[in-house]
Protein backbone atom coordinates (compact mmCIF):
# COMPACT_ATOMS: atom_id res chain seq x y z
CA UNK A 1 0.00 0.00 0.00
CA UNK A 2 1.30 3.38 -0.86
CA UNK A 3 1.81 5.75 2.21
CA UNK A 4 -0.60 8.52 2.00
CA UNK A 5 0.68 12.39 1.49
CA UNK A 6 0.05 15.08 4.30
CA UNK A 7 0.62 18.37 4.93
CA UNK A 8 3.01 18.92 7.44
CA UNK A 9 1.59 22.65 8.49
CA UNK A 10 -1.74 20.77 9.57
CA UNK A 11 -2.36 19.96 13.01
CA UNK A 12 -4.16 16.92 12.10
CA UNK A 13 -1.97 15.51 10.07
CA UNK A 14 1.03 15.95 12.70
CA UNK A 15 -1.58 14.45 15.22
CA UNK A 16 -2.02 11.38 13.21
CA UNK A 17 1.78 11.14 12.63
CA UNK A 18 2.24 11.26 16.07
CA UNK A 19 0.10 8.57 16.96
CA UNK A 20 1.75 5.71 13.75
CA UNK A 21 4.77 6.75 15.39
CA UNK A 22 3.70 5.56 18.81
CA UNK A 23 2.08 2.60 17.45
CA UNK A 24 6.00 2.25 16.17
CA UNK A 25 5.45 3.25 12.74
CA UNK A 26 7.46 4.76 10.17
CA UNK A 27 6.70 8.60 9.36
CA UNK A 28 8.56 10.59 6.75
CA UNK A 29 9.04 14.10 7.75
CA UNK A 30 10.45 16.94 6.01
CA UNK A 31 13.69 18.87 8.17
CA UNK A 32 15.57 21.66 6.65
CA UNK A 33 18.36 19.81 5.18
CA UNK A 34 16.76 16.63 3.55
CA UNK A 35 13.76 14.24 4.56
CA UNK A 36 13.95 12.12 7.58
CA UNK A 37 12.65 8.49 7.88
CA UNK A 38 11.03 8.74 11.26
CA UNK A 39 10.56 6.01 14.30
CA UNK A 40 10.82 5.94 17.71
CA UNK A 41 14.31 6.51 18.89
CA UNK A 42 13.56 4.65 22.49
CA UNK A 43 11.81 1.48 20.68
CA UNK A 44 14.17 -0.70 19.41
CA UNK A 45 11.80 -2.73 16.65
CA UNK A 46 10.59 0.30 15.55
CA UNK A 47 13.95 1.86 14.64
CA UNK A 48 14.97 -1.66 13.05
CA UNK A 49 11.96 -1.12 10.71
CA UNK A 50 13.66 1.59 9.55
CA UNK A 51 17.26 -0.49 8.44
CA UNK A 52 14.76 -2.67 7.08
CA UNK A 53 12.83 0.14 4.55
CA UNK A 54 16.49 1.42 3.86
CA UNK A 55 18.13 -1.45 2.84
CA UNK A 56 21.01 0.15 5.13
CA UNK A 57 23.58 -1.79 6.85
CA UNK A 58 23.12 -2.69 10.40
CA UNK A 59 26.32 -1.08 11.18
CA UNK A 60 25.63 2.11 10.40
CA UNK A 61 24.30 4.18 13.34
CA UNK A 62 21.20 6.71 13.13
CA UNK A 63 20.96 10.52 14.32
CA UNK A 64 18.74 11.14 16.98
CA UNK A 65 16.58 14.17 16.48
CA UNK A 66 15.25 15.84 20.00
CA UNK A 67 12.88 18.84 20.32
CA UNK A 68 14.29 20.33 23.00
CA UNK A 69 18.08 20.67 24.40
CA UNK A 70 17.63 19.24 28.02
CA UNK A 71 17.50 16.27 26.16
CA UNK A 72 21.36 16.28 25.80
CA UNK A 73 21.26 15.17 29.68
CA UNK A 74 18.65 12.51 28.83
CA UNK A 75 20.29 10.63 25.67
CA UNK A 76 23.64 11.80 26.22
CA UNK A 77 26.15 11.46 29.73
CA UNK A 78 29.26 13.01 29.99
CA UNK A 79 28.42 16.38 28.18
CA UNK A 80 31.40 18.56 27.76
CA UNK A 81 30.46 22.54 28.09
CA UNK A 82 31.74 22.49 24.67
CA UNK A 83 28.64 20.98 23.53
CA UNK A 84 26.24 22.96 24.99
CA UNK A 85 28.01 25.99 23.44
CA UNK A 86 27.75 24.70 20.02
CA UNK A 87 24.03 23.73 20.80
CA UNK A 88 23.28 27.23 22.12
CA UNK A 89 24.91 28.83 18.84
CA UNK A 90 23.73 26.58 16.02
CA UNK A 91 20.24 24.38 17.48
CA UNK A 92 17.87 24.56 16.00
CA UNK A 93 19.45 23.82 12.68
CA UNK A 94 21.74 21.34 10.57
CA UNK A 95 24.24 20.16 13.44
CA UNK A 96 24.81 16.91 15.01
CA UNK A 97 26.62 16.26 17.83
CA UNK A 98 28.15 12.98 19.04
CA UNK A 99 27.93 11.94 22.32
CA UNK A 100 28.38 8.88 24.82
CA UNK A 101 25.56 8.03 24.66
CA UNK A 102 22.92 6.68 28.16
CA UNK A 103 21.51 3.24 27.98
CA UNK A 104 18.31 4.67 27.33
CA UNK A 105 19.31 5.10 23.54
CA UNK A 106 18.77 0.97 22.30
CA UNK A 107 22.14 -0.55 20.47
CA UNK A 108 19.94 -0.71 17.65
CA UNK A 109 20.08 2.86 16.75
CA UNK A 110 23.57 3.58 17.23
CA UNK A 111 24.65 0.41 15.61
CA UNK A 112 26.34 -1.03 18.88
CA UNK A 113 28.36 2.19 19.51
CA UNK A 114 29.00 4.02 22.60
CA UNK A 115 27.83 7.53 21.48
CA UNK A 116 25.18 8.95 20.13
CA UNK A 117 24.28 11.75 16.88
CA UNK A 118 21.69 14.34 18.37
CA UNK A 119 20.34 16.91 16.44
CA UNK A 120 17.81 19.19 16.86
CA UNK A 121 16.15 20.22 13.73
CA UNK A 122 14.94 23.74 12.46
CA UNK A 123 11.79 23.11 10.67
CA UNK A 124 8.94 23.82 11.62
CA UNK A 125 6.95 20.56 11.34
CA UNK A 126 10.21 18.42 12.55
CA UNK A 127 9.65 20.21 15.29
CA UNK A 128 5.99 19.96 15.63
CA UNK A 129 5.70 16.44 15.04
CA UNK A 130 8.66 15.98 17.74
CA UNK A 131 6.50 17.61 20.15
CA UNK A 132 3.60 16.11 19.86
CA UNK A 133 5.28 12.32 19.79
CA UNK A 134 6.72 13.63 23.02
CA UNK A 135 10.26 11.72 22.38
CA UNK A 136 12.88 11.68 20.34
CA UNK A 137 13.02 10.37 17.42
CA UNK A 138 15.46 8.14 15.32
CA UNK A 139 15.70 9.40 11.55
CA UNK A 140 17.92 8.88 8.38
CA UNK A 141 17.21 10.10 5.49
CA UNK A 142 14.18 9.19 3.75
CA UNK A 143 16.12 7.48 0.87
CA UNK A 144 16.88 3.57 -0.18
CA UNK A 145 20.34 3.08 1.39
CA UNK A 146 23.35 4.64 -0.65
CA UNK A 147 21.23 6.56 -3.01
CA UNK A 148 21.11 10.38 -3.40
CA UNK A 149 18.82 11.90 -0.31
CA UNK A 150 15.39 13.46 -0.58
CA UNK A 151 14.79 16.86 -0.83
CA UNK A 152 10.76 16.95 -1.65
CA UNK A 153 7.94 15.06 -0.79
CA UNK A 154 7.64 13.62 -4.01
CA UNK A 155 11.34 12.01 -3.20
CA UNK A 156 10.19 10.16 -0.56
CA UNK A 157 7.21 9.08 -2.26
CA UNK A 158 8.66 7.86 -5.48
CA UNK A 159 11.51 5.23 -3.42
CA UNK A 160 9.73 4.87 -0.25
CA UNK A 161 6.02 5.14 -0.34
CA UNK A 162 5.50 1.36 -0.09
CA UNK A 163 7.84 1.12 2.91
CA UNK A 164 6.52 3.82 4.91
CA UNK A 165 2.80 4.46 6.78
CA UNK A 166 2.85 8.26 6.41
CA UNK A 167 4.70 11.01 4.38
CA UNK A 168 4.24 14.52 5.97
CA UNK A 169 4.93 17.20 2.82
CA UNK A 170 6.48 19.88 4.30
CA UNK A 171 7.76 21.15 1.05
CA UNK A 172 11.14 21.66 -0.61
CA UNK A 173 14.18 21.45 2.03
CA UNK A 174 15.89 24.67 2.94
CA UNK A 175 18.87 23.86 3.13
CA UNK A 176 19.18 20.77 0.82
CA UNK A 177 22.60 18.87 2.23
CA UNK A 178 22.36 17.21 5.86
CA UNK A 179 23.40 18.19 8.65
CA UNK A 180 27.22 18.68 9.65
CA UNK A 181 28.37 15.97 12.06
CA UNK A 182 30.76 16.78 14.98
CA UNK A 183 32.41 14.42 17.30
CA UNK A 184 32.70 15.45 20.95
CA UNK A 185 33.85 12.58 22.43
CA UNK A 186 37.80 13.54 22.83
CA UNK A 187 39.16 16.31 20.45
CA UNK A 188 36.29 17.96 18.12
CA UNK A 189 36.12 16.08 15.02
CA UNK A 190 34.49 17.06 12.18
CA UNK A 191 33.00 13.88 10.91
CA UNK A 192 30.81 14.84 8.09
CA UNK A 193 30.63 18.31 6.83
CA UNK A 194 26.95 19.66 5.79
CA UNK A 195 24.79 22.35 6.53
CA UNK A 196 26.75 24.29 9.06
CA UNK A 197 30.02 25.29 7.42
CA UNK A 198 32.82 24.17 9.18
CA UNK A 199 34.29 28.14 9.63
CA UNK A 200 31.44 28.52 11.43
CA UNK A 201 32.19 25.66 13.66
CA UNK A 202 35.58 26.44 13.97
CA UNK A 203 34.74 30.06 14.88
CA UNK A 204 32.32 29.32 18.03
CA UNK A 205 35.30 26.64 19.11
CA UNK A 206 37.99 29.29 18.82
CA UNK A 207 40.36 26.59 17.18
CA UNK A 208 40.77 24.75 14.04
CA UNK A 209 38.70 21.88 13.75
CA UNK A 210 40.26 18.78 11.95
CA UNK A 211 38.16 16.69 9.52
CA UNK A 212 38.29 12.85 10.88
CA UNK A 213 39.88 10.64 8.14
CA UNK A 214 38.22 8.57 5.87
CA UNK A 215 39.53 5.67 6.87
CA UNK A 216 39.62 6.03 10.33
CA UNK A 217 37.86 3.24 12.02
CA UNK A 218 34.56 3.59 13.31
CA UNK A 219 34.74 7.16 13.64
CA UNK A 220 32.19 7.92 10.72
CA UNK A 221 30.23 4.14 10.20
CA UNK A 222 28.16 4.14 7.26
CA UNK A 223 29.72 7.34 5.57
CA UNK A 224 30.44 4.56 2.78
CA UNK A 225 32.24 6.28 -0.43
CA UNK A 226 29.52 5.32 -2.85
CA UNK A 227 27.12 7.48 -0.70
CA UNK A 228 24.70 9.45 -2.73
CA UNK A 229 25.20 7.79 -5.93
CA UNK A 230 22.79 8.20 -8.94
CA UNK A 231 22.52 5.17 -10.86
CA UNK A 232 24.10 7.29 -13.81
CA UNK A 233 28.02 6.73 -13.44
CA UNK A 234 28.74 10.31 -12.54
CA UNK A 235 32.16 11.52 -12.49
CA UNK A 236 33.57 14.99 -11.52
CA UNK A 237 35.34 17.44 -13.84
CA UNK A 238 39.12 18.19 -13.22
CA UNK A 239 39.53 22.12 -12.32
CA UNK A 240 40.05 24.25 -15.55
CA UNK A 241 38.81 20.90 -17.88
CA UNK A 242 36.67 22.13 -20.39
CA UNK A 243 32.95 21.80 -20.53
CA UNK A 244 32.46 19.44 -23.34
CA UNK A 245 30.56 16.16 -24.23
CA UNK A 246 32.44 13.14 -26.01
CA UNK A 247 30.95 12.38 -29.08
CA UNK A 248 28.79 9.76 -29.30
CA UNK A 249 27.71 9.43 -26.04
CA UNK A 250 24.79 11.24 -24.25
CA UNK A 251 25.98 13.30 -21.06
CA UNK A 252 24.38 15.72 -18.75
CA UNK A 253 25.95 18.28 -16.79
CA UNK A 254 25.98 19.58 -13.62
CA UNK A 255 26.71 22.96 -13.83
CA UNK A 256 27.89 25.08 -10.81
CA UNK A 257 26.86 28.42 -11.60
CA UNK A 258 26.41 28.90 -15.67
CA UNK A 259 26.12 26.82 -18.03
CA UNK A 260 28.94 26.33 -20.81
CA UNK A 261 28.48 28.92 -23.75
CA UNK A 262 27.89 27.94 -26.68
CA UNK A 263 27.28 23.95 -28.13
CA UNK A 264 29.14 21.90 -25.54
CA UNK A 265 27.33 18.91 -26.65
CA UNK A 266 26.02 18.30 -23.76
CA UNK A 267 22.14 16.66 -23.76
CA UNK A 268 21.18 18.01 -20.90
CA UNK A 269 22.77 20.74 -18.81
CA UNK A 270 21.76 21.69 -15.13
CA UNK A 271 22.92 25.01 -13.25
CA UNK A 272 22.76 24.73 -9.78
CA UNK A 273 23.12 28.16 -9.19
CA UNK A 274 22.30 30.93 -11.81
CA UNK A 275 22.44 33.31 -8.54
CA UNK A 276 26.15 32.69 -7.73
CA UNK A 277 25.70 31.39 -3.97
CA UNK A 278 26.47 28.10 -2.58
CA UNK A 279 23.61 28.29 -0.40
CA UNK A 280 21.15 28.05 -3.77
CA UNK A 281 23.80 25.39 -5.19
CA UNK A 282 23.22 22.91 -1.75
CA UNK A 283 19.76 23.64 -1.76
CA UNK A 284 19.65 22.41 -5.43
CA UNK A 285 21.70 19.86 -5.67
CA UNK A 286 20.06 16.70 -4.72
CA UNK A 287 16.78 17.45 -7.31
CA UNK A 288 19.44 18.41 -10.01
CA UNK A 289 21.08 15.10 -9.61
CA UNK A 290 18.21 13.21 -9.55
CA UNK A 291 16.16 15.12 -12.90
CA UNK A 292 19.58 13.91 -14.41
CA UNK A 293 19.51 10.24 -13.17
CA UNK A 294 15.85 10.05 -14.48
CA UNK A 295 17.00 11.11 -18.51
CA UNK A 296 18.71 7.61 -18.62
CA UNK A 297 21.81 9.28 -20.10
CA UNK A 298 25.27 7.33 -20.68
CA UNK A 299 26.98 9.39 -18.20
CA UNK A 300 26.95 12.70 -15.90
CA UNK A 301 29.81 15.06 -15.55
CA UNK A 302 29.65 17.44 -12.87
CA UNK A 303 31.50 20.79 -11.88
CA UNK A 304 33.22 21.44 -8.71
CA UNK A 305 33.63 24.30 -6.00
CA UNK A 306 35.84 25.73 -3.83
CA UNK A 307 36.13 23.58 -0.39
CA UNK A 308 35.23 26.66 1.61
CA UNK A 309 31.82 26.84 3.30
CA UNK A 310 29.23 24.93 2.31
CA UNK A 311 31.18 24.14 -0.63
CA UNK A 312 32.93 21.56 1.32
CA UNK A 313 29.81 19.43 1.74
CA UNK A 314 28.63 20.07 -1.78
CA UNK A 315 32.03 18.90 -3.29
CA UNK A 316 31.56 15.77 -0.68
CA UNK A 317 28.36 15.19 -2.12
CA UNK A 318 29.47 15.12 -5.53
CA UNK A 319 33.01 13.10 -4.36
CA UNK A 320 30.84 10.44 -3.20
CA UNK A 321 28.10 10.50 -6.16
CA UNK A 322 31.11 9.95 -8.69
CA UNK A 323 32.84 7.35 -6.18
CA UNK A 324 30.10 4.57 -7.12
O1 LIG B 1 20.53 16.23 8.10
C1 LIG B 1 20.57 15.10 8.56
O2 LIG B 1 21.46 14.74 9.36
C2 LIG B 1 19.50 14.10 8.10
C3 LIG B 1 18.15 14.58 8.62
C4 LIG B 1 17.05 13.60 8.35
O3 LIG B 1 18.24 14.90 9.97
N1 LIG B 1 19.82 12.79 8.54
C5 LIG B 1 20.83 12.07 7.99
O4 LIG B 1 20.94 10.76 8.47
O5 LIG B 1 21.59 12.50 7.16
P1 LIG B 1 21.78 9.63 7.73
O6 LIG B 1 21.39 8.36 8.34
O7 LIG B 1 21.59 9.70 6.29
O8 LIG B 1 23.24 9.87 8.17
C6 LIG B 1 23.58 9.57 9.49
C7 LIG B 1 25.07 9.41 9.62
C8 LIG B 1 25.51 7.96 9.70
O9 LIG B 1 25.70 7.42 8.43
C9 LIG B 1 26.81 8.09 10.47
O10 LIG B 1 27.86 8.34 9.59
C10 LIG B 1 26.56 9.30 11.34
O11 LIG B 1 25.42 9.92 10.90
N2 LIG B 1 26.34 8.92 12.74
C11 LIG B 1 25.18 8.72 13.40
N3 LIG B 1 25.40 8.36 14.68
C12 LIG B 1 26.74 8.33 14.83
C13 LIG B 1 27.61 8.03 15.91
N4 LIG B 1 27.15 7.67 17.10
N5 LIG B 1 28.93 8.12 15.69
C14 LIG B 1 29.42 8.49 14.49
N6 LIG B 1 28.66 8.78 13.42
C15 LIG B 1 27.34 8.71 13.59
MG1 LIG C 1 21.73 9.42 4.31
Amino acid sequence: MRAPVLDAADPQAIATAAGLLRAGRLVAFPTETVYGLGASALDAQAAARIFEAKGRPAFDPLIVHVADVSQLDVLARDVPPVARRLAARFWPGPLTLVLRRTPLVPDVVTAGLDTVGLRLPAHPAAQALLRAFGGPLAAPSANPFGYVSPTTAEHVAAQLGERVDLILDGGPSRVGVESTIVSLVGEPLLLRPGGVPREALEDALGRALPLARRDAPLCAPGQLDSHYAPRTPLRLLAAGEERRAAAGRRVGLLALYAAPAGDSGYAAIEVLAPDGQLTTAATRLFAALRRLDALGLDALEAEACDAKGLGLAILDRLRRSAAA
